[in-house]
């Protein structure tokens, strides 16, 4: 069983989709701690609810980045974390962070990277007029929204689309590729050679 810790800072849907497919025995995973920045995370309920330990860890307690960092690593090593999972948790890490994860902390992001990194990205791909956009599971790196990519879902970009339509849209097709690379790293089937992701067959 891979031992996860997923970051959340919102309402945390992906985290339930995660949730769900280890709960339908999909995942040979566990979800070991939840960890949001925010005190009001819709993700924090989740986990209540779902019997999965859960801490607000309040980023402004800290003098520095690197002291709210430590204790991450702290509480991840203490659990034997072997993955984690950003969904929807809205802090950059700092390349300290990310060397100690190395390969092992993966991001869902909602475009078609590298297309509209960083922030609003559904609104970004409204405003630019793209026919097609969607979503990318990728791994972190110590750049933004630029590791080697898992999975990515297109999504049809409609003319009259609100960046809520599509971000809508685009949301349906998360909650499957995110699970789906979660399972990918579960069962050993990710190979990663410089910025490309193999995906090595299943064991029959
Ligand atoms: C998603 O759109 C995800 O792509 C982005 O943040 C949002 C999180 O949504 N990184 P939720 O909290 O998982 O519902």
């Amino acid at each position: 069983m891979l031992k996860i810790a997923v970051f959340a800072s919102g309402r945390g849907s992906n985290f339930q989709s995660i949730i769900d497919n280890i709960k339908s025995g999909d995942i040979p995973a566990e979800i070991k701690l939840l960890i949001s920045d925010r005190q009001d995370a819709g993700a924090l309920k989740r986990a209540e609810h779902e019997g999965i330990e859960h801490l607000f860890i309040d980023p402004d307690h800290f003098e520095t980045k690197a002291d709210y960092e430590e204790e991450l690593i702290g509480l991840l090593e203490n659990d034997g974390v072997e993955l984690v999972v950003l969904a929807g948790y809205m802090r950059i890490l700092s390349p300290l962070f990310v060397k100690h994860f190395q390969n092992q902390i993966i991001n869902i992001h909602p475009s078609l990277l590298p297309a509209f990194k960083g922030l609003d990205s559904q609104k970004q791909a409204v405003d630019y007029g793209v026919k097609y956009s969607g979503c990318t599971v990728h791994f972190v790196d110590q750049g933004m929204d630029t590791g080697p990519i898992i999975k990515q879902a297109v999504v049809e970009v409609k003319a009259e689309d609100s960046a809520d339509d599509l971000a809508a849209r685009i949301l349906k097709e998360e909650h499957k590729i995110y699970p789906e690379a979660v399972k990918l790293i579960a069962e050993g089937r990710i190979k990663i050679e410089g910025r490309k992701v193999k995906i090595l067959k299943e064991e029959k």
